[in-house]
């Protein structure tokens, strides 16, 4: 048997003490899968007194994961820290620059940094593996570098943050407000520290970015996803679209189009027969599209101790067989930079507005859609106690630009009152 593959584990919170106790007690398993025992040389965490539920005094303790990664007595540099800079891209760096392999959780790092590091990684002969940074215990990385080689990948789309929907789902199956239901989350530690990270669609966003370079041969962009995050997503809108056959989800989708790279992550609606449309609470679904095998869908827990620290696994196992990879599946050199799609491709919409309740309000709105270029598919209008009605109206496929334009034209109609909300229906 070859010489065992040697760990520096930095960062020891849940998916770190995971790691640690895999490779404990599975030890003779992954060394018989391996080929080579994979042993824990040193390791790293803020605080060393703390109680971890799992031994740590046969490993070296450094305070610093810079020291950790830069340490002789290890092949591989697994970096649980977290955070975009700071700590973990220095560590990353070191370990890099000092011949070691990385394995990362880190899609706030690699979405902003993923193509400096992948090109640091490649100039040093080394690679950076990160399956746990994308939909946690699924094994979606594998899917596209590995299972879909053989395929042109025409779209990806999926459900990416689990907190953003147990809080959706949730606020469907009780019927509660988008505070009440984040309050909820929150007390239950079921949000990031910065909560925004989920609310704000950020999270998703980072693990949509990665996955975009590896289907398209793209440089990670981040900053080209249209991103919204689901703090307005209304639970009226949750049960009115409810009625109309959808469920809202944060939806991911990527796709490269004749206008460029279309990369969106924003609250939509999708059938509630769909398989997006049935994934409920805090689990995590992705949907790939190659020319060749047609659609994939995984579905699978998106965080936690258990399937993050399998993912991470994952990575070790292969590191530990030689399985080496360019870091977004292609040399770096490959990598084009995409021109970011100017428009979203076109689909059909829900909108959802506050109309007078008066004789020729309704065909108002209608002129200004039709003029715009909108066609109605659908319409229904709602308790008409009020002194405005709600209307929801589902429109045939249209540009992004028509929308736009019927969307300003709507105010000038004078009996819409408010500002109407549109969102997008995906097909899938
Ligand atoms: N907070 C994330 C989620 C897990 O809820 O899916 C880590 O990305």
């Amino acid at each position: 048997m070859s010489d065992p593959l040697r760990l520096g584990i930095a960062g020891l919170g849940t998916v770190g003490a995971g790691v640690v106790k895999i490779v404990r007690q599975k030890a003779a398993l992954l060394s018989a899968r391996a080929g080579r025992e994979i042993t824990i040389s040193a390791v790293s965490a803020r605080s060393r007194d703390k109680d971890r539920g799992v031994p740590l005094n046969d490993y070296a303790w450094e305070d610093d994961p810079v020291a950790l990664a830069k340490r002789d007595d290890i092949d591989v540099f697994v970096e649980l820290v977290g955070g975009e800079d700071g700590p973990a891209k220095d560590a990353v760096e070191a370990a890099l620059t000092s011949g070691k392999d990385v394995i990362t959780a880190n899609k706030a790092m690699l979405a902003m940094h993923g193509h400096a590091l992948a090109e640091l990684a490649e100039a040093q002969g080394r690679v950076i593996r990160f399956e746990a940074a994308v939909a946690g215990g699924i094994p979606v990385i594998k899917a596209l570098t590995e299972g879909l080689a053989g395929n042109d990948i025409t779209r990806i789309m999926g459900v990416m943050n689990g907190s953003c929907n147990y809080i959706l789902t949730r606020m469907e199956s009780a019927g509660l407000t988008y505070e009440e239901v984040f309050a909820e989350a929150d007390g239950l530690g079921y949000l990031e520290a910065d909560p925004q990270l989920d609310v704000g669609g950020i999270d998703a966003a980072h693990k949509l970015a990665l996955l975009s370079s590896i289907a398209f041969g793209t440089q990670v962009n981040f900053a080209g996803i249209a991103l919204e995050g689901i703090e307005n997503v209304t639970i009226e809108d949750i049960k009115h679209a409810a009625d109309m056959g959808f469920k809202i989800k944060l939806l991911g989708s990527t796709q490269m189009t004749a206008r460029g790279l279309e990369q969106s992550m924003a609250p939509c609606l999708v059938p509630a027969t769909s398989p997006l449309g049935q994934l409920d609470g805090g689990t995590n679904m992705i949907v790939l599209e190659g020319d060749q095998v047609g659609q994939i869908v995984l579905r699978g827990p998106g965080a936690g101790e258990g399937p993050t620290a399998s993912a991470v696994l994952s990575d070790v196992v292969d590191l530990a067989r030689g399985i080496r990879l360019p870091v977004f599946g292609q040399p770096c050199a490959n990598l084009v930079a995409a021109k970011v799609a100017s428009a979203a491709k076109p689909a059909p919409y829900y909108l959802r507005m506050a109309l007078q309740d008066k004789p020729g309000a309704l065909a108002k709105v209608a002129t200004a859609l039709g003029d715009a270029g909108v066609s109605i598919d659908r319409m229904r209008q709602y308790d008409h106690s009020e002194p405005t009605a709600p209307v929801l109206i589902v429109t045939h496929t249209v540009s992004s630009d028509a929308l736009a334009k019927a969307l300003s034209a709507l105010p000038g109609t004078g009996v819409v009152t408010g500002t109407p909300v549109a969102l997008r229906i995906e097909q899938v």
